[in-house]
């Protein structure tokens, strides 16, 4: 759905590593490697992580695209190794290789809640090895590389995107909208969340969980500020930006479900109760004194925070595995374990800042045009100034 901002990733778990193509950046954006690998560290942190997390820590390749630290116009292809692919060259191998190294690593009983079983018999394999590695969550490796380019380019525009975890299980934030100043405070919990003691209720209900042998889910709000008014359109069903970013958001692996600002709330709540009311001050011109709509109406963004809500579910690989079948014997068996996480949540938002910035980046470019970044920050400023006279300074 992407429209000028596109990327494409490749790659498998365990193969030698995940590459994404990131095509219509302007040129000049400045790139930091160190700044990709700091969000990179970020998907891979989180309290409820397994072993996986510790053995690697990604680091980017840059291929293409950027020189001397800045974007050229051209695609950039970006690569982030897998550490443990060594030992699993044999079994990732893209050449043919004997029986043992086929059979060490086959899978057979599909883990309900997973692509398993839906992708052997899109496939038509017994083998779900050849499913679970491309389907599994390792692929937002590269999305969060190629997020990390459309933050950079935002970052010129003066947009910022972040997120924080709202839920973990049976702990959660209290009403209310989390404020964009308390931000900080996510990055140093381990769970993500803005609040202490909701911090240590979260980690609580990660450990029951864990203890039990089995996951948890969560939701995440990922927030946007600086987005300039007029994104998006409700010209086309498809261009709504609510919707794309509804689908990116809904693409995370585990995500079931979406809102944009305080849509869950919507179907319990007055109209009157609901809508952000506009109001005139002749020093601060236009504002609204609450943002429920999450910075969106119509499908275009009004320049308020672009704010919206992820719902995770409990990751389906448990060491209380549930019924399950071989696919070769059809005798009952327990699902596979891979080695697993318990909880995923902290992680899936710095998934969802990733999502959230590439379509912002692509509605940004969408409306600016430009081949080079002065090209974009010109257009912008022109349309803010112009914005600036109908509705006063914001
Ligand atoms: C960052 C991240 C890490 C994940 N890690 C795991 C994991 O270790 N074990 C697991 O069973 N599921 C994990 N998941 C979730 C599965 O990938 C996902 O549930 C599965 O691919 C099926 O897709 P669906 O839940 O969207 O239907 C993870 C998800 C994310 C976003």
């Amino acid at each position: 759905m992407s429209r000028v901002l596109r990327f494409i990733t490749a790659g498998e778990s365990h193969g030698p590593g995940l590459t994404v193509v990131v095509d219509g950046l302007p040129a000049g954006v400045p790139v930091e490697r160190a700044a990709i690998d700091a969000d990179l560290r970020r998907r891979q942190g989180g309290y409820g992580r397994g072993g996986r997390m510790k053995i690697e820590t990604d680091a980017v390749e840059i291929l293409s695209g950027v020189r001397h630290g800045r974007t050229l116009g051209s695609p950039v292809a970006l690569v982030v190794r897998n550490r443990d692919h060594e030992s699993w060259a044999d079994v990732m191998s893209p050449d043919p290789q004997p029986d043992a190294a086929r059979e060490r690593r086959r899978l057979r009983h599909p883990r309900p809640g997973h692509a398993d079983l839906a992708g052997a018999l899109k496939y038509g394999t017994s083998d779900l090895r050849n499913v679970v590695e491309r389907a599994s969550a390792r692929e937002t490796t590269a999305r969060v590389a190629a997020g990390a380019l459309a933050r950079a380019l935002l970052r010129e525009a003066g947009v910022e995107v972040r997120s924080h975890v709202v839920r973990i299980g049976e702990a959660g934030l209290g009403e209310g909208p989390t404020a964009w100043a308390t931000l900080d405070r996510a990055e140093e919990s381990p769970v993500r969340c803005v609040d202490p003691a909701v911090s240590d209720a979260m980690v609580a209900a990660i450990d029951r969980a864990r203890k039990d042998g089995d996951s948890v889910g969560g939701a995440v709000e990922v927030i946007a500020r600086g987005v300039p008014a007029g994104l998006g359109s409700f010209a086309q069903w498809d261009r709504r930006l609510d919707g794309r970013i509804a689908q990116a958001l809904m693409s995370i692996p585990a995500v079931k479900a979406v809102a944009i600002g305080e849509g869950f709330a919507g179907g319990e709540t007055r109209g009157s109760a609901f809508h952000d009311e506009i109001v005139w001050d002749a020093g601060a011109g236009l504002s609204r004194p609450t943002n429920r709509a999450g910075g969106l109406e119509g499908g275009v963004t009004n320049g308020e925070e672009v704010r919206a809500l992820a719902v995770v579910k409990p990751i389906p690989t448990l060491l209380i595995a549930l019924r399950s079948v071989d696919l070769a014997t059809k005798e009952p068996q327990k699902a596979s374990v891979e080695r697993s996480d318990t909880c995923v949540v902290p992680a899936a938002g710095v998934v969802a800042e990733a999502m959230l910035a590439l379509v912002l980046g692509d509605a940004l470019l969408e409306r600016t045009g430009g081949d080079s970044l002065e090209e974009v920050l010109a257009h912008l400023e022109t349309t803010r100034a112009r914005q600036r006279r109908l509705a006063g300074p914001r």
